[in-house]
C-alpha cells in the first residue's frame, strides 16, 4: 500500500494498493481538485507538487520534467504530478501558490 498525504488541504490522505497510476489520477479518483491545465500531458506546470517528504518513492523524472528543470520551472522538491507515480511507502506534498483554486480552502 502507498499513502498521498496534501498538507495544505486539511492533511488529505489517500491510500492505494495502486502504484501504476500517476499521482494526479489518484488524487482525481478521490474527488479532489488538482490543476492540470494542459490535460495531464507534461506540458504545462500547473499540475506541480512541492515535495515535503518521500520524493525517494517517486519513479524517476520523465523527460518533461527533466526539461522543465533546465528551464528552472521545477524546482528540486518539486516534481508534475502527471508524471511522477509512488511506486512505494508515503508521501507529503503540498499545492504550490501558483497552483491553488480560488474555490479551495487552503490550510497551512
Ligand atoms: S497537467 Fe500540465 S504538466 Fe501536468
Amino acid at each position: 500500500m502507498v499513502r498521498i498525504r496534501i498538507q495544505n488541504l486539511g492533511n488529505r490522505s489517500i491510500e492505494t494498493e495502486n502504484t501504476e497510476r500517476k499521482v494526479i489520477e489518484l488524487i482525481h479518483e478521490n474527488r479532489i481538485d488538482w490543476m492540470h491545465a494542459c490535460g495531464k500531458k507534461g506540458r504545462c506546470t500547473t499540475c506541480k507538487m512541492h515535495i515535503l517528504a518521500g520524493q525517494e518513492y517517486l519513479s524517476p523524472e520523465t523527460p518533461q520534467e527533466l526539461q522543465f528543470r533546465d528551464l528552472k520551472r521545477l524546482l528540486s522538491n518539486e516534481r508534475l504530478a502527471c508524471q511522477a507515480q509512488l511506486l512505494q511507502g508515503e508521501l507529503t506534498i503540498s499545492v504550490p501558490e501558483s497552483s491553488k483554486f480560488p474555490h479551495l480552502t487552503y490550510t497551512e
